[in-house]
């Protein structure tokens, strides 16, 4: 069997990459090679390939800079996962899509269901939303997983500001009222191949197990990266009230997914988010 990834060098595709399920071949391919905008080239790159299987984990994923740029994230976010889903269909291979928390408002206080209604909050949520709605129609047995707060030893991502200002500055203010959970990039992977694999379709869930304000996050990213020797001492980390840290783009106060049909397809729960980080940490160079 064969998989074809798309969005190489991204965090996700990264994992993906590293982690083929016995049977499988993988082929990757980079928005250099492949723009997902571009509906001919897709088709083209799609029947060269052959896949039974696409996983994208191309996206637009600057959700504050989407505000401005919102034509690019609709673009890319709906416009290109549509147009991978189309051409997997026109050749008889499945899809497997990415998508996000911030498809969801966060005006609730319990985890939230695949089925439960979402209104996202800014153009990336919004754009992403699209992408699912986009998926579904033109491939209808598609796969759409949506995680949150993802992070790896690669690419930007919080975990890695947070060292890099902590290693900086000693200290860090971070807001304490938004609540979700960090997800290391590699159980997602590990997540959505499974997933694939048995065959799982429509909306499915995975984060790392747990809860987190985005404070907690720092302060153990202060605690762990210190303890692994990438931090010279302990971070001062300071909550703050999302007001005292003003961003373009609205987040959802309350994000958490629950993952239940995810786990029952998969047999096992996702590890705490906090084992999660400190494997992820690990694998960091002590210098970077
Ligand atoms: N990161 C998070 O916290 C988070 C949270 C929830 C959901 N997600 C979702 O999880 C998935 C994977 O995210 P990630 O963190 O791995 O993202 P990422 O590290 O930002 O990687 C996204 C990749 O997509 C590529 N890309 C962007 N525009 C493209 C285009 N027009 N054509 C082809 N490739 C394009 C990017 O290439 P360039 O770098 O060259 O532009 C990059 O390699 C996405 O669907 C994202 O929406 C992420």
């Amino acid at each position: 069997m064969k998989a074809l990834i798309t969005g190489a060098g991204g965090q996700l595709a990264t994992e993906l990459l590293a982690s083929p399920p016995t049977g499988w071949s993988v082929e990757a391919i980079s928005e250099i090679d492949l723009d997902i905008r571009d509906l001919e080239a897709v088709r083209v790159a799609v029947a060269r390939s052959a896949p039974d299987l696409i996983l994208n984990a191309a996206a637009y994923t600057a959700v504050d800079r989407a505000e401005t740029e919102s034509e690019i994230a609709w673009s890319v976010n709906r416009d290109g996962a549509a147009n991978l889903a189309r051409a997997a269909t026109e050749i008889g291979a499945r899809i497997a899509h990415v998508s996000t928390d911030f498809v969801f408002d966060g005006q609730t206080s319990r985890a939230y269901l695949p089925g439960d209604a979402p209104a996202p909050l800014g153009v990336y949520g919004a754009s992403k939303l699209a992408g699912e709605i986009a998926v579904a129609a033109e491939a209808p047995g598609a796969l759409i997983l949506r995680t949150a707060w993802v992070y790896s030893p690669h690419g930007g991502n919080f975990l890695k500001t947070m060292l890099r200002v902590m290693a900086a500055r000693g200290t860090v203010s971070v807001v304490a009222d938004q609540i979700g959970t960090p997800t290391s990039a590699t159980t997602l992977a590990e997540a959505l191949w499974g997933l694939a694999v048995a065959g799982a379709s429509g909306v499915h869930h995975h984060t790392d197990a747990g809860v987190a304000s985005w404070y907690d996050f720092a302060q153990a990213i202060g605690e762990d990266g210190h303890a692994a020797g990438l931090l010279e001492r302990a971070p001062v980390v300071t909550p703050i009230a999302t007001e005292a840290y003003p961003t373009p783009a609205r987040r959802p106060a309350f994000s958490v997914l629950d993952k239940t049909s995810t786990w029952n397809i998969l047999g096992r729960p996702s590890p705490h988010w906090r084992s999660a980080m400190r494997e992820v940490i690990s694998r960091m160079p002590v210098s970077s």
